[in-house]
Formats: C-alpha cells, structure tokens, sequence
C-alpha cells in the first residue's frame, strides 16, 4: 500500500490535482482518496455528495470526506473516558470542570485528524494507494509534525511517571502493612495504568512517524506559477526538511502561456532545493472552470508516474 499526501498552499489545486491523481490510479490499482480540508470540496469535484463515510465511485475508486468537528469531539469524548478511568483514585477532583476547558486546548483538531489518518490507513490496507488532500500548510504541517512532538512528550513524561512509583514505593515500604487493598496505589511498572498508557502512546506514535517517513509515504506538493506560492512551497519543503517526511514530486499547476516565465523561475527554484526530486508541470485547463461532469478528466498529463511505486 502506498499513502500520498498532497499539499500545498490555498487554492492552488490540491483537490483536483489529488482527485485527478486518484482517478487515473484508479484504471489499474485500488484507490482511496480522503479529504481532510475542513472546507471539503472533494464531492464537488467528482460531482457526488459525500459524507464521513467511505462513497463507491466505481469499483477501484472510493471517496471519503473527514468530518473534522465530529472527530475532534469523539477524539475528545475517548480521551476524557481513557483519563477517568485511568485515574478513578481522583474522583474527589472535579475532573467535568477541567474537560469542560480542555475541548478549547489548542492542538485538539491536529490529534483528532491524525488518529484519523492512523485509524483510515490501518482500517484500509486492502487498497493499493491512499490519497490524502490536506488543509492548508499550517494545519498540514502541524499534524505532520505531531507524532515526532508527541513522541519527545510522552518521553519526558514516562521518565516522570518513573520518579513518581519510585516514590511510592519508598513510601509504601515505610508505611509497610498499614497499606490496606483499598488504599494502595501501584509502585509497579507493571501494575500502573498511566505508565502502560503512556508506554502504548509512545509505541503508536514511534510507529506512525516510522510511517510517515518511510518508503509507503510520498507528500507531493502542489504549486502555482506566482511568487506567493513559491514562498510558501519553500516554507513548507523547508518544515518536511525539519520534520523529515519525504517529499517526492512537486505539481507545478494552472501554468497558461502567459505565465510560462514565471512557471519555468518558480521550477528552476524548487529543483534548486530538491535535486532529482521530479516537477510536473500542468497546464491551465478550461475545462476545469467550467460546469461539466468531465472536467476533471482534462487534465490529460500523466500524473500516475509521479505517485506509482
Ligand atoms: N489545472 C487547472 N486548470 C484550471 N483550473 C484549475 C486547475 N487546477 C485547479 N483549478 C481550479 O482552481 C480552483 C482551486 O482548485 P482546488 O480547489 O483544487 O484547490 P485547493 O488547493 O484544493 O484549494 P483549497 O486550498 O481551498 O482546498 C478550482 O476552481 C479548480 O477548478
Ligand atoms: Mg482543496
């Protein structure tokens, strides 16, 4: 199975360009293509209504579109379930207030889209390709980057959950068989919820960023022939750098005669920086700015070389 994330900055063609993607693919592999943009416009693009669900497009062609609120809550709503359970000795503590705040915590929507992406790659391996069309860079990138930043987390607090059963323990040795069943908590490594759940976290995580870095991932980036979108590929190709996720192609799209200088000084900077990595140029379609159910299918260059094994 191979996964491919297509980004880029706003309205330079990253639904089209993955859709198109997927449909070519399609002619000889099973596809999956998701949108993860809150602003989902993946239905319209294939002029079909979508929903969470998994939508048959043809036999080897399936659409998904994430509900991004929906997820945030239910991620929410297990968390808050895994926490109370984990920590029932605390029920003197009104823990309702504190999840009452926690649903504004910045970073909620990052971890509810990537344990979707984890869960949709896991539930799916039966296709040949999965294809994610992304939010805008910021979002995109801050979900990439979370296993590795949840990771350097979960790390430091293992080492402290560590100190804490260390105390307990010398604690529990002092107190000796004053300790009652009811009262004692767990010294144990073994014996402690909140060790195994963070010691489950950081083996999830290691094996997403093993994941997202490896050979079965490709990000490809879609650019514009302007400067702004040059800018902002630079950005992001500099965050998969820091982050080291693999890019394998960059989409050089709506180029039109008029813009063909600009197209060839945006390409010439972004194989400076990305030397053998392979850059597509695609035209300007008509077609695709008008009202037609073949539309998508104008895009004729071959895209499937850039995504094929
Ligand atoms: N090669 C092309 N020729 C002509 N129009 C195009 C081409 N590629 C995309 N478009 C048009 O550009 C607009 C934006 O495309 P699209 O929605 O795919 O971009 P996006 O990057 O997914 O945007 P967003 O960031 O809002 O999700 C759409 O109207 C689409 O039809
Ligand atoms: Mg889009």
């Amino acid at each position: 199975m191979k996964i491919i994330f297509f980004t880029g900055k706003g309205g330079v063609g990253k639904s089209t360009i993955s859709a198109a993607a997927a449909w070519q693919l399609s002619h000889n592999h099973r596809v999956l293509i998701v949108s993860l943009d809150p602003a989902h416009n993946l239905g319209d693009v294939f002029n079909v209504s979508l929903n969470d669900k998994k939508h048959k497009y043809s036999d080897t062609l399936f659409l998904q579109e994430i509900d991004l609120q929906k997820l945030s809550r239910d991620y929410l709503k297990r968390e808050i379930d895994v926490l109370s359970g984990t920590y029932r000795y605390l029920q003197t503590l009104n823990l309702d207030n504190y999840f009452s705040v926690l649903k504004y915590s910045p970073g909620i929507e990052e971890y509810a889209l990537l344990t979707s992406i984890e869960t949709i790659i896991r539930q799916e391996s039966a296709f040949d390709f999965i294809l994610f069309d992304t939010p805008p860079t910021g979002l995109t990138l801050r979900f990439l980057a979370l296993p590795r930043v949840t990771i350097t987390w979960i790390e430091r607090l293992i080492q402290i959950r560590r100190m804490i059963l260390e105390k307990r323990y010398t604690i529990h040795r002092l107190r000796g068989n004053l300790d009652s069943a009811e009262t004692i908590l767990s010294y144990r490594e073994d014996d402690d919820d909140a060790l195994r759940r963070l010691k489950k976290l950081n083996e999830n995580y290691q094996r997403l960023n093993i994941m997202l870095q490896g050979d079965t991932c490709s990000i490809i980036l879609v650019c514009n022939p302007d400067l702004l979108s040059l800018k902002e590929s630079q950005r992001l190709m500099s965050g998969l750098d820091d982050l080291k996720l693999p890019l394998r192609a960059i989409v050089d799209n709506k180029v039109t005669e008029e813009s063909s200088d600009m197209a060839e000084y945006v390409e010439k900077q972004l194989r400076n920086r990305t030397a053998g990595i392979p850059v597509q140029r695609i035209r300007f379609s008509q077609a695709l700015t008008e009202k037609r159910n073949d539309r998508l299918f104008d895009i004729e260059e071959d895209l499937t070389h850039l995504v094929s094994p």
